[in-house]
């Protein structure tokens, strides 16, 4: 049994996280404490464990966690009953059938519960599959002598209270280790894998710790639309919201556009009742005769003119005015815009949410949906958005080595040696600053060296991820904050620099990933920033809203956008951000 502790200083509290850790062979058990004293110094009685577990809330099971993650792995509720719940990891008869082990999961933890069930409970074949769902009533029980390094309690079942059956012939994530990319066409069973429900527990981790993060200090949650007229980036990368489609669709199943062979048809159509017309006119047939061949004539060519209006090619224009919020809408590419009329009233503000991009990247770090955290900071400049960004990411970091280091060093073991190496390190060194142009001569130093890179590399570029990774990974082996970009590349909104030709932009990036974090100081000066968007061809209408917080009230201000997938990349070294997000939208899959 390993003991440590963490100190983590607040000004006014001392929090102190006590972690025990057990490890054995196979399984990995834990327990984290956070305590609180004025002192500093955790009281002793906090190590004294309860013997008996509490259900979970709203659940008629006791957590997996809350039994095996104890100090003492769970041997101090020997002789206690309850129920848990859970899916099958691993189930095998023995005994000649006369019992079975079973190694039950509930998400509670990465650690499995083991269950050993006698045949005079209940038929034993039914439970052993991978994936079948068991809620039983047992009593904790330790294993004998010889088998207590594999588990420290297992839970003898009395009674079996309900179970969801698999048949394993056709169950299609059976017991061999599956790759991440076959799991992605069963993104609605892959939760039960063990990787998957570890990246979700650390991913639900990085989400609290957001949280706890920003209101921490003192930054108030705004939730930012996720329908818009306004294109943040002004990269036209949105995705548009519009019903005017299917009703363009129901017209067209009323009346389907016209073919060739229609207007041809109803041409000749046209041509025979005019030749019979013109036939009857010089055999001077009766007026009546005429009269009829001629209407016949008029009618034939009110069809083709129809038809050949159905025929013609629409000018493709739609009529927003028509549709559902009559205007253009679109899907949001970052809720930057909106969260800063929120930083020009309440000052401190960030919005969590997620974000669309309808750009064709099929690359391991782009998807089509992803969260964003978006921090936005009155009377704060470029300077303090960078501590911010640092700050953040280091506290992330540290969050998971005190509260998810179970999960953490499961991942490492499986995916990514470096890992947990990766998060002491950004948790506990500064992060490296380089104007772009400084970046660019380190790159330009590296390339006469021999250095060999795709993209050219001359100011003005926008960095390539070969760059980045060469900053992050050759160069200072360590997160980068590059700032001061050409203002060419980035966003209007970005406040120019005396330089007049760099913006006070910053990019946070890091080893194994690249660009994590995008941010900048605003352009708060009213003509400056309407030069800026029509300097960039973008329309001034759609931003007239935006324009009013320049023109009245204006403040300094700054924010960043973290990329929540990324920072999962970052976190656990998993190789590709459709692993990291439980559902993931890129092109060409959408599921569920
Ligand atoms: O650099 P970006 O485009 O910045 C913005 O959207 C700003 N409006 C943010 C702000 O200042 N409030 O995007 C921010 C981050 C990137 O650094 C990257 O981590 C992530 O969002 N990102 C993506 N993540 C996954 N898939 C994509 N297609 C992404 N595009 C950007
Ligand atoms: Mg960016």
């Amino acid at each position: 049994m390993v003991l440590r502790s963490h100190a983590l200083l607040s000004p006014k509290l001392h929090f102190r996280v006590l972690e025990f850790r057990v490890y054995t062979e196979e399984t990995v058990f834990c327990f984290n404490s956070l305590t609180m004293a004025e002192d500093g110094v955790p009281p002793l009685d906090n190590l004294t464990l309860s013997d008996t577990v509490e259900e979970a809330a709203f659940s008629q099971r006791v957590p997996i966690r809350s039994i095996l993650c104890r100090p003492d792995a769970g041997a101090g509720l020997a002789g206690q009953t309850l129920k848990v719940g859970g899916w099958v990891k691993k189930g095998r008869e023995q005994g000649r059938g006369s019992f079975a082990f079973l190694e039950l999961n509930d998400g509670s933890c990465p650690a499995n519960l083991q269950l050993i069930i006698y045949a005079d409970v209940a038929p034993l074949g039914q439970f052993t599959p991978t994936g079948t769902c068991l809620h039983v009533e047992g009593v904790l029980q330790m294993p004998p002598e010889d088998k207590q390094g594999k588990q420290s309690i297992e839970l003898k079942v009395s009674k079996v209270l309900e179970v969801g059956t698999v048949d394993p012939a056709k169950y299609p994530l059976p017991k061999t280790q599956l790759t991440l990319e076959f799991l992605r066409d069963y993104v609605h069973l892959r939760p039960r894998t063990n990787t998957i429900s570890a990246i979700a527990r650390i991913r639900n981790a990085l989400a609290y710790a957001t949280h706890t993060f920003f209101q921490k200090h003192g930054f108030l949650y705004v939730h930012t639309p996720i329908i818009t007229t306004s294109d943040c980036e002004g990269a036209g990368e949105m995705f548009q919201v519009t019903t005017l489609l299917n009703e363009a669709e129901k017209k067209a199943i009323k009346n389907p556009p016209a073919s060739q062979e229609d207007v041809d048809l109803a041409k000749s159509v046209v041509k025979e009742k005019g030749e019979i017309v013109a036939k009857l006119k010089s055999d001077k047939a009766g007026k009546p005769e005429i009269t009829a061949a001629v209407a016949e004539l008029t009618k034939a060519k009110e069809n083709l003119s129809m038809v050949e209006e159905r025929f013609k090619p629409k000018d493709g224009k739609l009529d927003y005015g028509k549709d559902f919020f009559a205007r253009q809408a679109f899907l949001t590419v970052s809720g930057q815009l909106q969260v800063e009329t929120f930083a020009c009233a309440l000052s401190s503000v960030y919005t969590f949410g997620p974000t669309f991009r309808a750009e064709p990247s099929h690359t391991s770090r782009h998807l089509a949906e992803f969260w964003m955290v978006e921090p936005e900071i009155a009377f704060a400049d470029i300077e303090d958005d960078m501590k911010c960004a640092e700050a953040y990411v280091r506290f992330l970091c540290q969050w998971l080595l005190d509260n998810c280091l179970d999960d953490m060093e499961f991942i490492a073991d499986k995916f990514d040696k470096k890992a947990i190496e990766r998060l002491k390190m950004v948790a506990s060194t500064n992060f490296v600053r380089l104007s772009y142009t400084e970046a660019i001569t380190i790159l330009e130093e590296a390339v006469s060296k021999g250095q060999k890179f795709e993209h050219k590399v001359e100011w003005g570029i926008d960095l390539a991820s070969e760059h980045e990774k060469y900053l992050t990974e050759i160069k200072f082996e360590s997160p980068v904050i590059v700032y001061n970009y050409p203002k060419g590349i980035k966003a209007f909104y970005m406040k120019v620099n005396p330089d007049k030709k760099t913006v006070a932009a910053m990019d946070v990036l890091v080893p194994k990933v690249g660009e994590l974090i995008g941010g900048s100081q605003r352009e708060e000066n009213y003509e400056v920033i309407k030069e800026r968007i029509l300097e960039m061809g973008l329309p001034l209408e759609p931003y007239e809203w935006y324009l009013d917080l320049r023109r009245y009230g204006t403040v300094k201000h700054s924010g960043f956008g973290l990329g929540f997938e990324r920072m999962i990349l970052f976190a656990t070294g998993i190789d590709n951000i459709r692993d990291v997000i439980p559902f993931p939208r890129y092109p060409g899959r959408a599921d569920l």
